[in-house]
């Protein structure tokens, strides 16, 4: 990121949030049920799968995760009943990870169950390395119960990723690979985004050759480029991967990937609590600092 941007980021809190939303608008789908579904559905016109993500984390209150189960509950047979190619993805800090493993635990099974039934998958996101270890020990009892309608996230600047990589995938799991977004120290990852390229392809090999469904999601040209000559080299069947994007992202590279008959998903993420993750989002835009400046200075 270059300084002005580092400097804009900084500088980020103190921002008005009705400025923050304006600069992040593109990166979510609105705030309600009925927004969320829409977008799924452009999407899928566009030949698009999705995966719709109710906005929410770090939940503190009993009241508030038993909420956001239902709430997420709710997407997934709404999603049903139109019919639309979509799956979900949840943060389990926003299930209760922080109040009680166990109670964490039982809303996951709920969703997870959900899924089932209704024939659908459950995506576990990813969040920061507190949450690591009981993210995956979560889903792996859930899979004992569902092993085809959950699946996780693991994060390529993470040091210890190559290693879970090799114990999840003797397990058959499914798999999303990005880079990671959250502020890790230099013990637990890599910095250099050399080295993050490397070990997300390295990763991405391993998850391949151990036969297990991988989502590749990524906006860097050169991981994409890699990956498939990476998917050519080894003749993968196109039922065993896709690439996935975020909403708002690279909506030119997205179209050509599917132009390319690549199956393609999109991170969808719709409600009330659009802050923290659309701060996330705007710090990885290398054009933020002017987006954030014209929205300032320009009216409405
Ligand atoms: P990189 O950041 O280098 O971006 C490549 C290029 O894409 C940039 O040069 C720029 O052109 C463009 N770009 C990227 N972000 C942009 C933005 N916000 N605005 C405008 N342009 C942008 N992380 C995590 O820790 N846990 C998780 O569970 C998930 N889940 C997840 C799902 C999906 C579907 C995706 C695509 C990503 C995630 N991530 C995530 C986020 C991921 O870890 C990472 O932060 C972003 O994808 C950015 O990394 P890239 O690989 O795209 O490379």
């Amino acid at each position: 990121m270059g300084l002005f941007n580092r400097l804009v980021a900084s500088l980020l809190p103190i921002v008005p949030r009705s400025i923050v939303r304006r600069v992040a608008d593109r990166y979510i789908a609105g705030e309600t049920l009925e927004e969320g579904m829409a977008t799924v559905e452009r999407l899928n016109r566009e030949g698009t799968m999705a995966t719709v993500d109710v906005l929410g984390e770090f939940v503190k209150e009993r009241a508030v995760a038993e909420r956001e189960t239902n709430r997420s509950i709710r997407v997934l047979e709404e999603m049903r009943r139109r019919g639309l190619q979509s799956n979900l993805s949840v943060k389990l800090t926003s299930l209760g990870l922080d109040i009680d493993t166990e109670f964490c635990y039982r809303n996951l099974h709920r969703v997870v169950a959900c899924a089932a039934q209704l024939g659908s998958f459950v995506r576990t996101d990813m969040e920061n390395s507190p949450y690591t270890d009981r993210t995956i020990e979560l889903v792996r009892r859930v899979r004992r119960d569902f092993p085809e309608n959950v699946g996780i996230v693991l994060q390529a600047y993470l040091r210890r990723t190559e290693s879970d990589v090799r114990a999840l995938a003797a397990e058959g799991m499914n798999f999303r690979l990005c880079k990671g977004i959250y502020i890790e120290s230099e013990e637990i990852a890599f910095k250099d985004r050399g080295e993050v390229q490397q070990n997300y392809l390295r990763c991405l090999g391993l998850m391949f050759d151990a036969g297990c469904y991988v989502g590749i999601a990524t906006h860097d040209d050169v991981l994409i480029d890699s990956a498939k000559r990476m998917i050519a080299e080894r003749q993968l069947d196109r039922e065993r991967y896709e690439f996935q994007m975020l909403l708002g992202v690279r909506d030119a590279r997205r179209r050509s990937l599917v132009a390319e008959r690549y199956r393609l998903r999109v991170y969808v993420p719709f409600g009330e609590d659009w802050y923290g993750y659309s701060v996330r989002r705007l710090k990885e835009n290398p054009a933020m600092a002017g987006h954030v400046f014209r929205a300032m200075f320009s009216r409405r």
